[in-house]
């Protein structure tokens, strides 16, 4: 019978398309499914109340077992029809079946699995650990996990929340997949399908909350239609367990409520927000809370008065208290008008400033919620020094599974060891045990509640984030954020398995191209610390290192012709180093004892500086831009090597991906070591920065239609120059000979592709068409765009195996469209195995 089962599902999910909808819980047909002897009959979910997340885990159980399977299960039907699931709260199982000792180790939203006995008993603490149970038990199945177990599961932290920074018109803020699911011009939306669908991915990896705005929030969003929509939102939220959150402007009062103030000491303010929250409350009874984003990058608050941001923060903690509600504070609170001049400037000092004398001041139901580093989501950051300067006040941690400066979806990074990296350090407060992660719980300094925060931005695409790849983030934030302990491998492959099923070949090649992938990545964009190196003031995608400096943001690097890097020591710079605890501190004091990977974060060297590795800071700098991007190469041939192996449409669509990141790998390369040799005049040893033997400059070419073009940033451009048709109706011709070797080549053509247009292009060799291909990458890519030549808006499009005579004449012909003008920078014939 089970081979029937397996034959009749197999059936079924080649008919399922794998567009990405269905994430991790794909339930497929899983190989020895027969090991699997004694399938429950049936399934007993003790609550029959439809928004009850008990309910929803009955139906769920049904549905991933008729997949796993092919089998299906009644629910309470045959009520007596043994063995069964029962999945429960600890008082309905009490209830039903009598005594329930492991009742005792639950603590909330926790669970209690066993396969041991006849039935498999699913246990919450309350109903969403009922919930998160069913989906555990289910992901072990899905796994082809059978083996006998009984366990309790409990959370590190209660606060295992996503925000989404999503707009009222439907645009979302460093989102890359597409539009909101949440808003739609102006309004929240009313077909609430999709919140569902995502409220149950987030239940599946214990998500317990979403705050669904923009941190730069918009008061649009206290209209009554608005906060009627939002009631919709929770009620389709609730039969998972996830609840709601929103975002607030502190100016509301002021701007939405047309009182004269938003002072958050003045009785009338307190009262206005304390009328908005019982409206909403009336709406969501069960609303988890509100996120502030207050004065910061130009947001209104508690300063306009001479308030303290405790003032500002207790103010909403008022508000939401009788309601049970908690309030989630950022401290990304910094001056972004800082003076450069000043070598003691230093924003990575902002959030220590603000808030250290704060300490203690903060309502109960306050949780000041801190980005990982001090600085802002970079590649590579030390922990915030805020998280051992708060004893007496609830925090948590912000972590990005949006990529918003490490590649925004279109590069492979997967970060869950970056975040280990972070929840792991000791902050060795008072020379005690301080991990990073048990401080954000709440157990080092004896707080009630922490947690948790991520930044995901899903959108309408059907792979959610943009990426197929990039769901390992999300995943992987959920498990982490329930059990930081556990190894950033292992959840990698469990997801693998979820996600693209059991060929041992397609688990060892994307494990292996996932855990290289934030290590190349910080190679070919910003390594030693020196933060990512994107364009800061645009898109915060390519490179443009010269954004860091000269401006108020604060993100320096103090690059000059002879030396680099942020002097953060207390004897001489900004006494970062010194907000660390004496242990720490001592470490990041001194440059001996200061990590390579950090030494240009907290330190400011000579160009020359000999690293640990006995390498000069400038060559590791063109070494690493040089192995990261390569690197980046293989994960292309990594990824083709799995052709037949997963289904064809994510194939597919991985791959454009893989080769995108490929081609923006080499930008990157190129454009930071042309950067730094150009600043230092320092060549590099292997000699190969601005050496290309393998390119034809498109300037050099012979052209018609076309002219050269100063790109830029000049160090995005290969010999700092492109070229550009004419004008936008003339289509542009550039031709030149070929005097490589005869043999054969991958040509590979480097060009720019703007939003705004479509320009498109025809390659020939002798008059023999070698490709054609349309500027289009805004329309398939998904990352900030780019109206100009730059680093963001410079790609690469690689014909393989063509045949290459010597003497041949090469032909480019560009057709401009709209403000596109049919950009290129070079051509390269790249013999075997070379990556120019
Ligand atoms: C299943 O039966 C139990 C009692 O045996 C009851 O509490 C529960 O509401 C029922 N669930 C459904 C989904 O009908
Ligand atoms: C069933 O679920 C509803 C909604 O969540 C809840 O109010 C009720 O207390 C639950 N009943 C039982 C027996 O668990
Ligand atoms: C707030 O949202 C409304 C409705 O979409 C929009 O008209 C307005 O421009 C937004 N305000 C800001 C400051 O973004
Ligand atoms: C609601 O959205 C879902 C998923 O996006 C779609 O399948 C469905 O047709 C929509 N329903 C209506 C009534 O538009
Ligand atoms: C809030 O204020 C409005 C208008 O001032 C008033 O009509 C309403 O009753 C108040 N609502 C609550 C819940 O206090
Ligand atoms: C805040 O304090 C500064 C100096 O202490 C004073 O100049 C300013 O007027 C005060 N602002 C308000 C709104 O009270
Ligand atoms: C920065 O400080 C320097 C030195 O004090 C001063 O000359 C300069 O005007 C300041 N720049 C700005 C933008 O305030
Ligand atoms: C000390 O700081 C000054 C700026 O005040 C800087 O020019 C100098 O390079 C620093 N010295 C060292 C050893 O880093
Ligand atoms: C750094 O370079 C400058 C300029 O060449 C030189 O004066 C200085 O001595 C060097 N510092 C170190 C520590 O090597
Ligand atoms: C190619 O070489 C031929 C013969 O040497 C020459 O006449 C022609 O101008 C060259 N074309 C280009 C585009 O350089
Ligand atoms: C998803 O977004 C990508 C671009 O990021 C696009 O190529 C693709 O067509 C989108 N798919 C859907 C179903 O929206
Ligand atoms: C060319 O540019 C002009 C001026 O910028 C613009 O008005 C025109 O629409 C553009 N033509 C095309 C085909 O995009």
């Amino acid at each position: 019978m089970i081979f029937v089962y397996l034959f009749l599902s197999l059936l079924a999910a080649v008919a399922t398309a794998e567009d990405g909808s269905r994430a991790w819980l794909r339930y497929a047909p899983v190989p020895q499914a027969d090991n699997y002897r004694s399938h429950p009959s049936s399934i007993i979910a003790l609550n029959s109340t439809k928004s009850s997340p008990v309910y929803t885990a009955g139906q769920e159980l049904q549905h991933g077992i008729k997949g796993i399977f092919g089998k299906q299960l009644g629910i309470n039907g045959t009520s007596n029809s043994r063995p069964a699931i029962i999945v429960g709260t600890v008082d309905a199982y009490r209830k039903a079946y009598g005594n329930f000792d492991e009742a005792d180790g639950l603590e909330e939203d926790g669970f209690f699995l066993s396969t041991e006995g006849d039935n498999v008993v699913i246990v919450g603490q309350n109903e969403r650990g009922a919930l998160y149970g069913a989906f555990d038990y289910l992901s072990r199945l899905a796994q082809a996990k059978f083996s006998t177990v009984s366990y309790v599961s409990n959370p590190h932290a209660p606060i295992r929340w996503v925000n989404q920074w999503d707009n009222m018109d439907g645009s979302i803020e460093r989102g890359y997949a597409g539009p909101s699911i949440f808003f739609q011009n102006g309004f929240v939306v009313t077909n609430t399908t999709r919140v569902a669908e995502y409220a149950r991915l987030l239940a599946s990896i214990r998500i317990n909350g979403i705050v669904i705005n923009n941190v730069n929030a918009n008061v649009t969003l206290l209209s009554s239609r608005n906060m009627d929509g939002l009631g919709r939102l929770a009620d389709a939220m609730r039969p998972y367990g996830v609840q709601l959150g929103i975002s607030l402007n502190f100016a509301s009062p002021q701007t939405f409520g047309g009182l004269s103030t938003f002072d958050p000491l003045d009785p009338a303010v307190d009262a206005w927000w304390a009328n908005i929250t019982d409206q909403i409350y009336t709406r969501v009874p069960d609303m988890a809370g509100y996120l502030v984003k207050a004065n910061s990058e130009g947001q209104p608050g508690p300063l306009t008065y001479n308030r303290t941001l405790a003032d500002g923060a207790n103010m909403f903690a008022r508000a939401t208290k009788p309601h049970g509600g908690i309030v989630m504070f950022r401290a990304f609170v910094y001056d972004n008008h800082i003076n450069e001049t000043n070598w003691k400037n230093d924003r990575a000092n902002a959030a220590v400033d603000f808030f250290k004398d704060l300490d203690g001041k903060f309502d109960d139901n306050v949780v000041v919620q801190i980005k990982y580093g001090p600085i802002d989501f970079q590649v590579r950051e030390p922990a915030s020094p805020l998280f051992s300067t708060l004893r007496k006040t609830n925090t948590a941690i912000e972590l990005q599974v949006t990529q918003e400066y490490l590649g925004q979806q279109c590069h492979l990074v997967y970060l869950a060891p970056l975040w280990k990296e972070i929840l792991e350090f000791d902050m060795k407060a008072d020379d005690r045990p301080s991990k990073v992660k048990d401080i954000i719980s709440g157990e080092r300094f004896s707080r009630p509640i922490g947690g948790f925060a991520a930044v995901v931005n899903v959108g309408t695409n059907a792979t959610w984030l943009g990426s197929h790849l990039a769901m390992s983030n999300l995943y992987a934030y959920g498990i982490m954020a329930w059990d930081p302990a556990a190894q950033s491998e292992e959840v990698l492959g469990s997801w693998i398995r979820l996600t693209f099923g059991f060929n041992r070949d397609v688990m060892d090649t994307i494990t292996d191209m996932s855990m290289k992938s934030w290590p190349a990545y910080e190679n070919y964009s910003g390594n030693l610390g020196i933060q990512t190196l994107t364009d800061i003031l645009y898109t915060h995608f390519g490179p443009n290192p010269a954004s860091q400096d000269g401006n108020g943001w604060g993100q320096w690097t103090r690059a000059d012709s002879f030396s680099i890097g942020m002097d953060r020591t207390v004897k001489n710079g900004t006494g970062n180093a010194g907000q660390y605890s004496p242990a720490v501190a001592q470490v990041y004091e001194n440059i001996n004892t200061t990590p390579d990977n950090l030494l240009l974060w907290f330190h400011h060297v000579n160009y020359t500086q000999r690293l640990k590795s006995g390498k000069t800071a400038i060559q590791h700098f063109y070494d690493a831009h040089y192995e990261g991007a390569a690197t980046a190469q293989t994960f292309v041939k990594q990824w083709e090597s799995l052709q037949g192996k997963i289904d064809a449409e994510r194939y597919e669509h991985v791959l454009f991906r893989q080769t995108y990141q490929a081609g923006h790998s080499l930008v990157w390369r190129d454009s930071i070591n042309q950067f730094y040799y150009n600043l230092s005049q320092i060549p590099d040893e292997a000699k190969r920065v601005g050496n290309h033997p393998y390119r034809i400059e498109a300037e050099k070419m012979a052209l018609s239609g076309y002219r050269t073009y100063a790109v830029n940033p000049f160090h995005t451009a290969s010999g700092y120059t492109a070229i550009v048709t004419t004008s936008n109706s003339t289509v542009g011709t550039a031709t030149a000979n070929v005097t490589f070797a005869s043999g054969t080549y991958d040509v590979a053509v480097n060009y720019y592709d703007l939003i705004g247009g479509k320009a498109r292009y025809e390659l020939s060799l002798n008059n023999r068409t070698i490709g054609q291909w349309t500027g289009d990458l805004e329309d398939k890519l998904g990352h900030a765009p780019s109206i100009y030549l730059d680093g963001h808006s410079a790609t690469r499009i690689t014909f393989r195996g063509v045949e290459v005579n010597k003497g041949d004449i090469l032909k480019i012909v560009g057709k401009p469209d709209g403000i596109e003008p049919a950009p290129i920078d070079y051509i390269s014939f790249l013999p075997p195995g070379v990556a120019d």
